[in-house]
């Protein structure tokens, strides 16, 4: 009997079905070590509210009760959206019974929400914005979640959740899931960026691409230039300057996660500035641009808030807001740049 064991070679296209996210966490961390299968088993885990979000989503126009606004405001004075919060309630799910996540907090949530029996245990926290892009949600347009890990320091006995107010660099993985043509979830755990297609036949996320990195410079800026009459005098001459020079063209869908995504994979810049209403932008630090922000520099590109390094900035409470400027090095220094002259003109140098 001829002994074909030796014969058999592992097809590229098998190997790469097989390359889920959690045998990619493992590659990524060369571990196997508990805290290496502990964020496996988290980003699995967020994989799995991907997928559960992704499929509501997918039916959402022909179900009742699932698009539409609650009635209720949240505690950033929104009108909260039907999905945001079965979005909010599918991450806490996944991590119940887990062991793993102590402690979620979310754009939806005012206070930290405690899975009481994973918190002797699990020493991480989740923190997210399981619907990015709400107002997309009810006319079927691209809509996100972000997810950010950080590591619970301390019991966190009163729950104030003083301990998650640090700067980004604490973060121990960060990334989105983008609800679009296909459902796409980018990740780092500070190896590069790599982002990974639901494949709905096999139910899993199967790897798309590797180390993803930005180009230095790029045509786009993205911004809601609907805020111009509320923006100050360096942000209107930076818009100036890409309304009267060749070579710039503006996209902007009101999604973070995909305008941020088409800077990430083709470059240029995203911002959100302060306005007069909301001086510190609208945009917040710990589950929406704190995460996006690692994300952007781990694939070579860089992240401010016009006048500091955006994972340098300490927020005082959970849902502090920040001016956010991301995208290649050569754009958002541009940004910075036209700030930069104006505070030079203030001090009059
Ligand atoms: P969310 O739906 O989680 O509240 O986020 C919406 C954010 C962000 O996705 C987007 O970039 C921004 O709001 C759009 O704001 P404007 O409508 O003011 O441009
Ligand atoms: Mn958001
Ligand atoms: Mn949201």
């Amino acid at each position: 009997m001829p002994d074909h064991s030796n014969d058999i070679t592992q097809s590229p296209s098998l190997d790469r079905d097989c390359t889920t996210l959690s045998r990619h966490v493992l590659q990524q961390l060369q571990s196997f070590d508990t805290a290496a299968q502990d964020i496996s088993a988290i980003m699995n885990r967020i994989a799995l509210a991907g997928k559960l979000v992704a499929r509501r989503l997918s039916r959402a126009g022909l179900m009742e009760g699932v698009l539409g606004f609650t009635g209720e405001e949240n505690v950033q004075g929104e009108s909260v959206k039907r999905m945001d919060l079965y979005a909010n309630d599918v991450f806490i799910s996944v991590f119940k019974q887990s062991g793993l996540v102590c402690r979620l907090a979310s754009e939806e949530m005012e206070k930290p929400y405690y899975i009481p029996e994973n918190c002797p245990i699990g020493r991480y926290t989740l923190l997210y914005d399981p619907i990015d892009g709400s107002s997309n949600v009810d006319i079927n347009l691209n809509v996100g979640s972000i997810f950010s890990i950080r590591q619970q320091e301390g019991m966190d006995l009163d729950g104030d959740a003083a301990d998650l107010l640090q700067n980004g660099h604490k973060q121990i993985a960060a990334g989105y899931i983008l609800y679009g043509p296909s459902t796409m979830l980018v990740y780092s755990i500070g190896t590069g960026v790599h982002s990974f297609i639901l494949d709905p036949s096999l139910g899993e996320f199967i790897l798309a691409e590797e180390n993803i990195t930005m180009p230095n410079h790029g045509s786009i800026y993205s911004v809601n230039e609907g805020n111009f009459w509320q923006w100050e005098d360096s942000i209107r001459d930076y818009i100036r300057y890409m309304h009267r020079h060749e070579g710039y063209t503006a996209r902007y869908s009101g999604a973070l996660v995909g305008d941020l995504h088409r800077i990430l994979m083709q470059g240029g810049v995203f911002l959100y500035p302060g306005t007069k209403k909301k001086p510190e932008g609208k945009l917040r630090l710990l589950y929406e641009t704190a995460p996006l922000a690692w994300l952007i520099e781990q694939a070579g590109g860089k992240a401010s808030t016009g006048t500091m390094p955006l994972l340098d900035f300490v927020p005082t409470y959970l849902h502090q807001r920040t001016p956010t400027i991301l995208g290649s090095v050569e754009n958002v220094e541009l940004v910075e740049s036209f700030i930069q002259e104006a505070e030079r003109e203030t001090v009059g140098v």
